[in-house]
């Protein structure tokens, strides 16, 4: 690396999702051409400032990533600065290892860190912010649920393999005259299952935020067979619970700052659609499909939009605030208005709207006011 040259970092944080490698193209390549810049890239996210492990990243690096999924610098959702998991004999502690990250930024002459990610490295960046180490994120999850961003980049691609996943699932479901799930991904939020279920033709969405009444699915059902319908096609959001029930936790990661890794409640709902009507049912869950392949060509413009944009908020000095999306515009919001936040649906979204007015189920009493359904 030049002497007296100007210089960034840059990481990639939490699940990896398609468009990563868009926005460090972008990021490399607006750092030279505009300001004459050097980036420095962090391996496997926050880890990488932690441990002192990074590259350099000029245009031959970064030549040809951008149709490429995942992310060429590596991710990890386990390395929080404030909490870094050390395993001590069979057991974790977590250590505070943000004073590490500060004396690797200034020894590197760095002037700032992009980093790249969802809710959780948000969270760490508003907190070394606070510490003197100037950040700017950049939103990218599948699960479309940073708040103070209408997107995040990552989701129209995974909308795009669901919606081509339940195009495919038709065709066993007609064929068979069976009720076919497809669960996706999106933590506590729904929109993956929503937008997928609204663009794929599904019959029932069923998605964290509206909690189902199994008895309204199986009406639904029945109503479509009685219409000569012989199939439905059911979307369920992985964080889908029954009303008054829980969520289904696939698993834990103890040592990760969000250790639930939810799934598989499609497979209690096919249970009791067999049990309660008899009609064969079959599960699909998507999961980690929906985090690989090339990104959309909206994704491909959103991510070269938000890297651009960050070189420019880190060039001027302006630290602490995450890239944002308003309407067709970029902005940026402060760090720590984001952090701790989720963006989840409300019965008043436009795609609510949309899907309730062509008929579609979500999981709730037909005919009663989905507010009042959720109310009771
Ligand atoms: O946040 C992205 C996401 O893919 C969620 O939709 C999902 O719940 C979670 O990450 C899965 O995490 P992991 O890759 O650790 O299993």
């Amino acid at each position: 690396m030049a002497k007296n040259k100007r210089r960034i970092g840059l990481l990639t944080g939490g699940g990896d999702c398609p468009g990563l490698n868009a926005v460090i193209r972008a990021v490399a390549k607006t750092a030279k051409n505009d300001y004459d810049m050097e980036v420095v890239g962090f391996y496997d996210g926050y880890e990488g400032l932690i441990l002192n492990r990074y590259t350099s990243l000029n245009d031959s690096d970064v030549s040809g990533i951008l149709t490429r999924g995942g992310t060429i610098l590596g991710t990890s959702n386990r390395a929080d600065p404030f909490k870094y998991p050390v395993l001590q004999g069979d057991e974790y502690v977590y250590l505070d290892r943000t004073s590490q990250c500060l004396l690797n930024f200034e020894s590197l002459g760095l002037s700032a860190l992009i980093a790249i990610g969802g809710d959780g490295t948000m969270a760490a960046s508003a907190g070394l912010q606070e510490k003197g180490l100037p950040v700017v994120g950049v939103p990218k999850t599948i699960d479309n649920d940073l708040a103070g961003t209408d997107v995040t980049f990552g989701f129209d691609s995974a909308l795009q393999t669901a919606t081509e996943a339940i195009d495919k699932i038709h065709t066993t479901a007609q064929s068979h005259h069976r009720v076919m799930i497809v669960e996706v991904m999106g933590r506590y939020a729904g929109w993956l299952a929503l937008g997928s279920g609204l663009a794929g033709g599904g019959d029932i969405i069923l998605i964290p935020e509206f909690p189902y009444e199994i008895d309204a699915i199986c009406d639904q059902v029945k109503l479509r067979n009685s219409l000569g319908k012989t199939f439905s096609i059911i979307v369920v959001g992985e964080g889908a619970k029954p009303k008054g029930g829980e969520m289904v936790v696939r698993r834990r990661i103890e040592n990760s700052p969000d250790a639930i890794r939810l799934g598989g409640i499609s497979y209690q709902v096919a249970a009791q659609i067999e049990g309660l009507i008899n009609i064969e049912t079959r599960v699909t869950i998507l999961g980690h499909l929906l985090r690989g392949g090339s990104p959309t060509a909206y994704d491909r413009i959103l991510a070269t939009r938000l890297g651009v944009e960050a070189v420019h908020l880190a060039a001027g000095g302006e630290t602490g605030r995450m890239v944002a999306v308003k309407g067709n515009d970029l902005s940026s919001v402060p760090l720590s208005e984001v952090a701790g936040k989720t963006r989840r649906i409300t019965a008043g979204h436009p795609w609510v709207k949309a899907a309730e007015s062509i008929g579609l189920c979500l999981g709730l009493p037909t005919g009663v006011p989905l507010e009042k359904s959720l109310s009771t």
